[in-house]
This record gives structure tokens, sequence and C-alpha cells, in this order.
């Protein structure tokens, strides 16, 4: 077995939150300083899939681009890139469909929420979504790929197509595996504790965003929903003040029942506050190093390319065997 590598795709929206930032961007962060091999991408192919702006892509493909860098990611020890960069991820991703069955397609969860939400237009982009996330992957050889449970479908289904692959043109792409996101995943809407954190379908008030000032990450934990009970512990019953404590555990890289003990007698009123300002120590530093590195765009850009550079050599070598083995090319 060689050496694991990580491949996780990011969507390029600048607005990052507080789920995003524990359960994924801090974990790339962390592997990478564990010296794990990882590659990144920005997936703005994939972004086109449902309506969008052009010049609103590319800016919030910078934005997103600082985010990461902002938060850690050190372009000399990882590779970041722009998934339209490397044009080996588009060829794959018709080379893949090949072997992808459209009875599967058909069968994605994400596929049939997002198309039933769709005003305009169904694209066949949306459609085939996913053989282009399993090319991703597949194109570099990764073995890990570490993303949140809604995305589990699809990491089935790009082992199905790198299985199916293999079987038919003989070894050749490896089945990666899906890696289950570490504690603190699952960080709530402090406005509606039952449903995760989610600029998409979460509530405004109850979705902290990693570029937040700190006045409004107080105000967002100052109005969190809790409950009408007044101790500080986990529990079923207490979605709101469980999520309260699981943010501050991990803000503060302690344990929950640390914080419940630290916590005992107190009011809520005590609490939230505290919560709020760990979570401002946690973000601060982020957003004003994101301050720094937003407005150079040639810098910015500089390393996406340099990102790219290493990532197409990695790709172009898997595309040459994978057209070889498919028939295409001289014999
Ligand atoms: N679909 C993933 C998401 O929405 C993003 C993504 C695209 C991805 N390509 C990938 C994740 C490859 C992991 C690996 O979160």
């Amino acid at each position: 077995m060689s050496a694991p590598i990580v491949f996780s795709g990011i969507q390029p929206t600048g607005r990052k939150h507080l789920g995003n930032f524990i359960g994924a961007i801090r974990q790339y962060v962390e592997g990478q300083d564990r010296g794990e091999p990882a590659i990144f991408c920005i997936v703005d192919l994939h972004a086109i899939s449902v309506a969008y702006d052009p010049v609103e892509l590319r800016e919030r493909l910078y934005d997103t681009t600082a985010i990461l860098l902002a938060a850690g990611l050190d372009p000399e020890r990882c590779i970041l890139f722009r998934q339209s960069d490397v044009r080996e991820h588009t060829e794959l991703t018709w080379l893949l469909s090949a072997v992808t069955s459209h009875g599967d397609l058909n069968r994605m969860t994400q596929f049939k929420d997002k198309s039933a939400k769709q005003r305009e237009l169904v694209s066949a982009a949306l459609f085939f979504y996913p053989v282009l996330m399993a090319s991703d992957v597949l194109a570099y050889r990764a073995t890990e790929v570490p993303v949140g449970d809604d995305q589990r479908q699809h990491v089935e289904l790009m082992r199905e197509i790198a299985r199916r692959f293999n079987e038919r043109f003989g070894e050749t792409l490896i089945v990666p595996e899906y890696r289950i996101p570490e504690v603190g995943a699952r960080i709530m809407d402090l406005q509606e504790p039952e449903r995760k954190m989610s600029t998409t379908g979460g509530t405004e008030a109850g979705t902290v965003l990693v570029l937040d000032e700190p006045g409004a990450i107080r105000k967002k934990f100052g109005s969190a929903v809790t409950d009408s009970g007044r101790e500080v512990r986990r529990g079923d019953d207490k979605p709101g003040i469980t999520n309260l404590i699981d943010i501050h555990a991990v803000a503060r890289g302690i344990d929950p029942a640390e914080v419940e003990r630290e916590f005992e007698g107190a009011g809520y009123g005590d609490f939230k506050p505290a919560v709020a300002e760990s979570v401002i120590e946690l973000l601060g530093p982020v957003r004003e190093r994101y301050a720094e590195l937003r407005p150079d765009q040639a810098a910015l850009e500089a390393i996406l390319a340099g990102g790219a550079e290493k990532a197409r050599a990695i790709a172009a070598g898997t595309l040459a065997e994978v057209r070889g083995r498919m028939g295409f090319g001289p014999a």
C-alpha cells in the first residue's frame, strides 16, 4: 500500500461558515501540518451546474482561495488549485461516463434535491456532477476523500466507477475511501439547532460566517436559541445548548465535559458570551489574514497557477494511461 493521498473539492463560495471551518478547512490544515500529502481543488466547474453569474463566480473563487490560505493552507506543502485550470478533469469526465450507469446517476439524492429547486433549467451538468466529482479524485489516484455526510453517496459512486473501469479495461484507477469527518463536523444552526449550519438551507442569524466581524458574532451567539432550562449540559432534549457546548469545546480545543464542568452553576447569560469570545478568538486571525491576502489578486493567481501546474503533472499521467487503456491514440 502506498502512502495515502487525500483529495478534497471545495465549492467556490466566499460564504464559508463555522461548520465548514471546523468540519473541513481546519482539518485540511491539520492534515497538512502532519505532513499528509493532500490536494485541494476549488471546484468552479461544479458551480456552473446551477444558475450562476460568471463575474460573481470569479470573485467567489478568489474569496475561497484567500480564505483557505488565511486558514493556513500553505501552497508549498499541499496542492491548491482551480479545477477549470486542469483540463484533464473535463476530459476524464467524458471518458468515465462510459463506465457510469445512467440509473446510478438517476438515484443520486443530491441531483433529486437540487433539480427540484431549479426554477428555469435542470442542466445536464447537474446530472453529470457526480461523474465530474469522480474524475476530480480518480485523476490523482487519491486514496482518501474527506467530505461531509451529504457527499457519501457521490463517493460510493466514484468507487463503483473506478471498479468498473478497472474490470473493463484493466487495473488503472485507485478505488478511494470515504473519510469520515471527525468530531465537530456537526455544527448546528444557532437559530434552528435541529439542522446543520448551512449558507443555503439555514437561517441568516443562526449561521456564523468565517469572515463575520466580532460584533456580528456576538450578536448571533447572543440570540442563539436555547431552552427553558438553565443548566449548561449536553442532552438530546437540549439541542441548542449542546451545540453551543460543542462549539465552545472545539474552539478552545477542550473536551465538552470540561465545558460542562467549567460552567456548572452558571446560567445561559454567562455561557453564551463566553462561546462568542472563543469563536472570535478562533476566527479573528483568519479574518485579518484574509483582509491582507484578498486584495492582491495577482498573488492569488500566481498561487493557483503554481498549484495547477503541480496538479496537471499528476493528472496528465493518469489520463495518458486511461486513454491508452480505452483504445485512443497510436498503439
Ligand atoms: N461535491 C462536493 C461538495 O459539494 C465538492 C467536490 C467536488 C468534491 N469534487 C470533489 C469533494 C472531489 C471531494 C472530492 O462538497
